[in-house]
This record gives C-alpha cells, sequence and structure tokens, in this order.
C-alpha cells in the first residue's frame, strides 16, 4: 500500500525493536508463521509511544497473536500499569506467555485466552487505551464494547483500518463496516493515519 522504499526507510529511521521482540519475532515466523499479522518494530514503537505519552494504567489489547504489541507497550507502562490481553488461539497464547514470562515487563501482562468480546464483558472498569487488533469483522461489536468504557482521557487505537488499500480499491473488506460506523458516529472523535496498514486513533467526544 505505502511504497516499499518509504517502508524500509521508516523502519531504518525507527529505533529498532528490543532484542527480546526480535526473537519473538523470528520465533514466531518458525513457529507460529503468518508474521504478517505481527505489529512489528514501527506500529510496535508508536504503540510504545502511545503508552509513554498517556501514561495509562489500564490498556486492553484485543488480539494478541505471539505477544509483539502487548510486550511493547508493556515496555513503556509504569510499574503500576496493567495490560489485559485477549487470545482466541490457546497455542498463539502459550506461545506469547512464554515471552511475557521472560520479559521484564511481563508481569504486567494478564492474558485472557478465549472470544475476546466474553473477556470484554467480564472484566470490569473502564480502560485507558484499547488496542482492537483481532478479527476485522467483530470491530464494531468491540468498539461498541469499549467506547463507553473509555476512561475521561481514553484512547482506542485500532489496527489495518486500510486493509492494504483494499478500502479503495472498489472491494469492501470487514474493516470499511467499522471505518463508516466510527466515522457516522457523533459520540466519537478520530483520526485514520496510514501508518503501515492504517491504525485508527479514537477518542470519546466529551
Ligand atoms: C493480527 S493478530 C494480532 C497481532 C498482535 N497484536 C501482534 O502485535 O503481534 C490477530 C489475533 O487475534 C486473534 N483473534 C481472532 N479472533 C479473536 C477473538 N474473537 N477473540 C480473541 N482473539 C481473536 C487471532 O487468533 C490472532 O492471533
Amino acid at each position: 500500500m505505502i511504497d516499499p522504499r518509504i517502508e524500509q526507510y521508516v523502519e531504518r529511521l525507527s529505533s529498532p525493536h528490543e532484542a527480546l521482540l526480535a526473537e519473538l519475532s523470528a520465533e514466531t515466523a518458525d513457529e507460529l508463521g503468518m508474521t504478517q499479522m505481527l505489529t512489528g518494530p514501527v506500529a510496535g514503537r508508536f504503540l510504545e509511544l502511545l503508552v509513554w505519552f498517556g501514561r495509562p494504567k489500564r490498556v486492553l489489547e484485543i488480539g494478541t497473536f505471539s505477544g509483539h504489541s502487548a510486550l511493547a507497550m508493556a515496555a513503556a507502562l509504569p510499574d503500576d500499569g496493567r495490560i489485559d490481553a485477549c487470545e482466541l488461539d490457546p497455542k498463539r497464547a502459550a506461545f506469547a506467555q512464554r515471552y511475557f514470562d521472560r520479559s521484564p515487563h511481563g508481569s504486567k501482562i494478564t492474558l485472557h485466552v478465549g472470544p475476546a468480546l466474553d473477556t470484554v464483558n467480564r472484566l470490569e472498569g473502564a480502560f485507558d487505551l484499547v488496542f482492537i487488533d483481532a478479527e476485522k469483522e467483530g470491530y464494531v461489536a468491540y468498539y461498541e464494547a469499549v467506547l463507553p468504557r473509555l476512561s475521561e482521557h481514553g484512547l482506542i487505537v485500532a489496527d489495518n483500518t486500510l486493509a492494504n488499500g483494499r478500502v479503495v480499491e472498489g472491494e469492501r473488506p470487514d474493516i470499511a463496516d467499522f471505518n463508516e460506523h466510527v466515522a457516522a458516529d457523533p459520540r466519537s472523535i478520530q483520526v485514520v493515519l496510514s501508518v503501515r496498514d492504517g491504525m485508527t486513533l479514537v477518542r470519546r467526544a466529551l
């Protein structure tokens, strides 16, 4: 979607991800494959810096895969910060948990295995930051479940909102429903960023 030369340039000039995340990415490729699902060094740093800046205490991640984005965010969380991470696939969850156990920030992460919507409905309290990165056809339901539970300065970050450019290719990828739902919603204020495969930031309109 983005000129590969720009992608390479951006990745070369962004701080590379920590050694443990680099190892996680390499082992993900060997063991799980589907590395296109990994958040990766640039989007991972973006999330880390958002956490650094926003100082959230309570983070919710929907779609953990092998744990890259959860660990990237955990690295910038204050000591009393917590991440509830949701993953449907037990094998992927077990892989992620192995890396959480090796990380100095792993104790900040609680991994919930099962359908994320069930987990979100079971969890109590408000969220300061919500990262949505699971099945695209579920984004509207996740949004509706978390928007009312955002803290006053809470933020939703939704990943892959440009569907590799398919949103403007005459197709109607699942994510288009989410994009239009949020755009039409007077309860929220959003920006769609053409970072990697598209990231949408949403806050409640107070
Ligand atoms: C794009 S990957 C997440 C990538 C991850 N955030 C990272 O940084 O590497 C999406 C993940 O969501 C999981 N998933 C799909 N549907 C789900 C559901 N209903 N509940 C929880 N997880 C789900 C998939 O198993 C997959 O591992």
